[in-house]
């Protein structure tokens, strides 16, 4: 059976219409045979009718299910198949409902539903996967108790829970714990394990284990670390306790996500788990920390706690990632951590929140909720915590949580659940700050200040931009974390929070011996964009001298975007008195080396044409590109002397360890060994490459190498080393892409499609390739069109095979409306051709359409 048919006008959902299930779900048990073709799944259901339910309609969501039989209280029935589903006569009391029905797991290319993954059969069930597995209301508010039982020859057969029984042939499991269908899980394949253990704060021992393919065993430790530390982390930091004796990770290498927070059964892509120095890098070591953090901080918020719909889905994700990153800082670096996220927002959420795709972090509406698990529900939703935090004060927030946690355990509530809590903890209204959650738009806030008699006044303006048609936006509340440093570099006011609430506003500081230099945004307290009128030798002054170190950064950085735009804009040379600050830094052995490679790593060069298309120009990626270019080669000659010496300086001896440390000064080196090859041939990344331990500094060499088109041979011989690993191996597809120019990308990228390694079945290898062709910014957007046709080319091809992971990559082409009209004519035509593809599917026909409509 297949979905009704994808290219009929589809179906809008709406925030407005929720209704609660008419029945309560008593206990679920499924018995699951499994076979590649033909896995029969039975379920037997007790559904309990609610008294006071305003609907009594029974009906069960179901997709691709072929329909054996269906019993009530043991007696066959029929039911009505209807589009999504079925729909069945029922008793007014509770009754048992039994089906049995048949699918193809190892035909499921979309990984929804049951698949098999090299030959180990998984799951997937967030959002609506589990109507791919049987008859269910498949909603996260119908939350029930799941016993399961596998029948199968795998050596290893997994669900969620506590494992109460194995045979030979089967296994049954049964999770206490009342959830959502969209946290069921089943795994079984061949596959061994790295295990671990944990004492909980309550002294409640708990068995861990990391299971992977054979031959994966030994890139578990670090993750197994890493869980271990979450663990700890969550009860010292939010009180929160593992709630199982049992607590599973499973790798699996096709995969449409990054990872799953299946009750007890955490489910990984394996490129979110398996790390080892020799394939991994820093910065995969990092992410990795990260999301298993993520997906074990998620037992309570969003499986203890979980949402009503999916119209609340920032609930649990934009609270997770505000927890994940909370972790992360005290894991690393405070600073480093917040530099890098406000990066990946600016690159990601901000061009969302922009564009045609704009939304609110909870929106009122969607077609395929798959599409809305976008940077502005994580990350803004993420960021909008973070606001409530600075604006109700440390204390208040964790008593806010913990009265979260005590009044809403086991249940699905909603964003008015959430801001609630911290009304009733802090006495606070929170009406206006709720805009946050149902406006999209970033804000621009306009600053101006004023200096007379010892008096010092900042003046903000906000507005956001509606989209085209809609009304100007109502004021919102705005935490903006504002210092002040005297000339001479002193802070003569420390960090304090100033709520705007209107649309104008002034704050005032007196007493003030001269005119201070104001350092506004701290820490980056609000997703906003900040328009201020100031010169490059103030930015250069609080790059050297603020003492809130994100907003350092934010001068440097900011300071290379001004260079980099007058070098597009005006044809301008390098900014001088940058290239000597930047100098100064670089060899300032006191500076953090992390912190040095950041304010060395350039600005995007998406984050420039997104900063002209904000001031109102026409970005021409080329002229982008040729800047960045003229910029890198002018400050790897102004260092030119130096660089050999910090080349050495900033070298990690000794054994390779994954820390935050030695990543700083890594990357450093990497940042230096990048300038160097610019000027010595190659013949220190050569060195390096020969010599390296370590995949970190194996691929900054390499990339080093190859942007310089000095890499040849070492590509060659990368592959020849890796070919067998698939993690790896991706490192290898998209790092030619990413080091391609312009002219040369898209051939490039076409290339790599033809290599026998290529496939559009592994969502990792199809987004190395056309993921890494979208972020090569020129490349992509070369004057030719080969990049935008070449992408809906590969998407067009996708779709069949997994809509989701074709609908997210769709989003590459969000940014076109600022570009020139010869590009946005070649972009919309793919649209269109995309858009005109016989039997697209409904992931992907509503990104195109959103972006279209535009
Ligand atoms: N809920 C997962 C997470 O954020 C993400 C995910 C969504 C994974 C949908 C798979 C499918 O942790
Ligand atoms: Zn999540």
């Amino acid at each position: 059976m297949n979905d009704a048919a994808p290219n009929a006008a589809p179906q809008t959902f709406y925030l407005k219409d929720y209704k609660p299930f008419g029945y309560e779900v008593e206990s679920v048990k499924l018995t699951f045979q499994l076979s590649p073709n033909a896995t029969k799944v039975h379920s037997a259901i007790r559904f309990t009718p609610k008294a006071d339910a305003e609907d009594n309609r029974f009906f069960l969501h179901g997709e691709q299910l072929s329909l054996i039989s269906a019993k009530i209280d043991g007696t066959p029935v029929t039911a009505r198949l209807v589009d999504g589903g079925l729909e069945c006569d029922v008793p007014r009391t509770s009754f048992l409902w039994e089906a049995e029905v048949e699918i193809d797991p190892a035909a499921n290319t979309a990984l929804e539903g049951l698949y098999m993954s090299n030959g180990m059969y998984c799951t997937q069930c967030e959002a609506e996967g589990f109507r791919k597995i049987t008859y269910y209301p498949d909603r996260p508010d119908v939350m029930s108790t799941f016993t399961v039982r596998i029948e199968g020859d795998e050596p290893v057969m997994l669900s969620n829970g506590n494992p109460t029984g194995a045979g030979e042939g089967w296994a049954e499991w049964h999770d206490p714990w009342p959830k959502p269908a969209y946290l069921f899980a089943l795994v079984a394949g061949d596959l061994v394990n790295h295990p671990g253990s944990f004492t909980t704060k309550s002294g409640k021992d708990v068995e861990l284990n990391i299971w992977v393919r054979p031959g994966d065993e030994g890139k578990c430790a670090f993750g197994m670390e890493a869980l271990k530390k979450s663990m700890k982390w969550d009860e010292d930091v939010y009180g929160l306790e593992y709630d199982l004796d049992l607590f599973n990770i499973v790798a699996v290498d096709d995969f449409n996500m990054g990872a799953m927070e299946n009750k007890g059964l955490n489910i990984f892509n394996s490129s979110c788990v398996l790390a080892s120095p020799e394939t991994s890098t820093d910065a995969n070591f990092e992410r990795i920390e990260a999301i298993i953090a993520h997906e074990y901080f998620h037992n309570w918020t969003g499986n203890r706690i979980t949402c009503r719909d999916w119209f609340q889905l920032c609930l649990k994700e934009g609270l997770t990632v505000f927890r994940d990153a909370q972790f992360t800082a005290d894991m690393r670096s405070e600073p480093v951590k917040r530099i890098e996220d406000v990066i990946a927002l600016r690159a990601r959420q901000f061009p969302e929140d922009g564009g045609p795709l704009a939304h609110p972090p909870r929106p009122e509406e969607f077609q395929e909720i798959n599409n809305f698990y976008t940077a502005t529900v994580y990350e803004k939703g993420a960021e909008v915590i973070g606001m409530l935090k600075r604006l109700v004060g440390d204390d208040n927030y964790y008593k806010a949580l913990n009265l979260y946690f005590e009044r809403h355990d086991g249940q699905a509530c909603t964003i008015e659940d959430w801001l609630k809590v911290f009304e009733d903890a802090t006495g606070r209204d929170l009406n206006q700050f709720k805009l946050w959650y149902s406006q999209a738009g970033t804000p621009r806030v306009k600053v101006s200040e004023e200096y007379a008699d010892g008096t010092y006044t900042l003046t903000f303006e906000q507005s956001t931009p509606p989209p085209p048609g809609q009304p100007e936006k109502a004021p919102r509340v705005i935490p903006m974390a504002v210092g002040l440093l005297s000339p001479n570099g002193d802070e003569v006011r420390a960090t304090e929070v100033l709520e705007l609430t209107e649309a104008k506003q002034s704050f005032t500081f007196e007493g003030l011996a001269s005119k201070p230099v104001p350092s506004i945004l701290r820490e980056f307290s609000a997703p906003v964009i900040l328009e201020r009128e100031t010169t490059n030798s103030e930015r250069a002054f609080l790059l050297a001298h603020d003492t809130d170190p994100f907003n350092r950064w934010e001068a440097g950085n900011a300071l290379a975007k001004e260079v980099r735009v007058a070098m597009v804009l005006d044809g301008a040379a390098p900014d001088a008195a940058y290239l000597d600050a930047l100098e100064k830094l670089v060899r300032d052995d006191e500076q953090d080396p992390a912190f040095r490679a950041l304010v060395l790593s350039p600005p995007s060069q998406s984050d420039i044409a997104q900063t002209l298309h904000e001031r109102g120009h026409t970005p021409d990626p080329q002229k982008i590109y040729d800047a960045a270019e003229t910029f890198t080669q002018t400050l790897a000659q102004q260092l030119e002397t130096s660089l050999p010496r910090l080349y050495a300086a900033t070298t990690v001896e000794g054994p390779y360890v994954p820390d935050a440390d030695g990543a700083g000064k890594r990357a450093l080196n990497g940042r230096i060994l990048s300038l160097l090859t610019r000027l010595d041939g190659g013949e220190q990344a050569a060195r390096q490459y020969a010599s390296a331990d370590n995949m970190t500094q194996q691929y900054a060499a390499l990339a080093a190498l190859m942007k310089a088109e000095k890499g040849e041979a070492q590509s060659k011989a990368f592959f020849e080393q890796w070919q067998d690993d698939r993690l790896v191996m991706d490192k290898w597809f998209a790092l030619q892409i990413a080091c391609a120019a312009p002219e040369t990308t898209a051939a490039t990228a076409k290339e790599l499609t033809q290599h026998p390694l290529f496939s559009m079945k592994n969502p990792n290898r199809f987004r190395a390739v056309m993921g890494a062709l979208a972020g090569n910014h020129a490349g992509f957007h070369h004057a030719s069109g080969a990049g935008y046709q070449l992408l809906a080319e590969n998407l067009i091809a996708l779709d069949s095979v997994n809509p989701q992971t074709t609908a997210r990559m769709c989003a590459a082409f969000q940014t076109w409306k600022r570009y020139d009209s010869k590009r946005q004519a070649q972009i919309q035509a793919e649209l269109e051709r995309i858009l005109a593809t016989s039997d697209l599917s409904r992931d992907t026909h509503e990104m195109v359409s959103r972006m279209l409509s535009a």
